[in-house]
């Protein structure tokens, strides 16, 4: 692998601990303005500095990232789809190569929708992209979409699914977690990170579900509505950290949340 893609996959999966935390703020690509993210840049700014990669798409970069950041970017570059339209599947590549690389990204991202009606459309998106990472030294991270259909997350299905996008050239494959992980992981000859999906019931469940993860295999998490849901967003991604970097389990990163929930609570103004 060259120089450029090897030094910019370091940058995201850090080499000290072999582990993630990217930040998924990409959501409004087809979900438009959702609960907590109505204002990105206030939602980002105080997450970024406790993330290892930030997966926005070049309209929140552009528009809500200080691009002051040190913070590796992962590019949302897939869409043309929305929550409204008839299929969430039909995705096409939004971003021109060209542009990515002026905004300096660590690595460009999209959607596949394997066993669907665009799976051929949504796996050639990936090939181009890989094609044209290639030639850059840019990586490319592949999602493993479900779109509305949340049951078909299992280890049958995203085994294939993860195996697919690594075959074609993915160099990090997102995936959600699901019973039997590890057999999804060992499948797969690149890094598997997880997304968090819709916002749980408490923090202690995500915990446990990164915890789990990472025992099982996994490469760290790519989450969202977990982090920036919770009333405690920053507290929130500093114990998901303690997890996948320190392998805290899931009760000792509660503690730290909880800790830090009640320090920030101190901390608010009255005024
Ligand atoms: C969904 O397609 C988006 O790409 C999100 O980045 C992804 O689902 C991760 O976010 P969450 O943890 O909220 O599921």
């Amino acid at each position: 692998m060259d120089w450029g893609m090897r030094n910019r996959i370091n940058r995201i999966i850090k080499p000290d601990t072999g582990h993630t935390v990217m930040l998924a703020v990409d959501h409004g690509y087809f979900l438009g303005a959702m609960n907590r993210i109505e204002d990105p840049a206030a939602t980002i700014k105080p997450l970024i500095q406790f993330c290892d990669a930030l997966m926005p798409t070049r309209g929140v970069l552009r528009t809500s990232v200080d691009p002051a950041t040190d913070t590796p970017i992962v590019l949302r570059v897939s869409g043309g789809n929305s929550i409204a339209g008839p299929d969430l599947a039909n995705e096409g590549i939004t971003v021109d190569f060209e542009d990515a690389i002026r905004l300096n990204v660590a690595a460009v991202a999209l959607s596949v929708y394997i066993g669907t009606e665009f799976e051929n459309q949504t796996l050639l998106n990936l090939t181009e992209l890989v094609n044209q990472g290639q030639t850059f030294g840019i990586p490319v991270l592949a999602v493993t979409a479900v779109g509305k259909e949340l049951e078909k997350r299992d280890a049958r299905y995203l085994k294939l699914c993860c195996r697919i996008s690594a075959e074609l050239g993915a160099a990090i494959v997102k995936t959600y977690y699901c019973e039997d992980f590890e057999e999804v992981v060992k499948g797969c000859p690149v890094p598997v990170v997880i997304a968090g999906g819709p916002k749980l019931e408490t923090e202690l469940d995500a915990l446990k579900m990164a915890y789990d993860a990472i025992d099982r295999g996994a490469a760290g998490v790519d989450m969202g509505r977990n982090i920036w849901q919770s009333d405690f967003p920053v507290p929130m991604i500093r114990a998901i950290r303690e997890v996948v970097h320190k392998g805290a389990k899931p009760e000792e990163a509660h503690e730290l949340f909880k800790q830090l929930r009640s320090e920030s609570e101190k901390n608010v103004d009255p005024a």
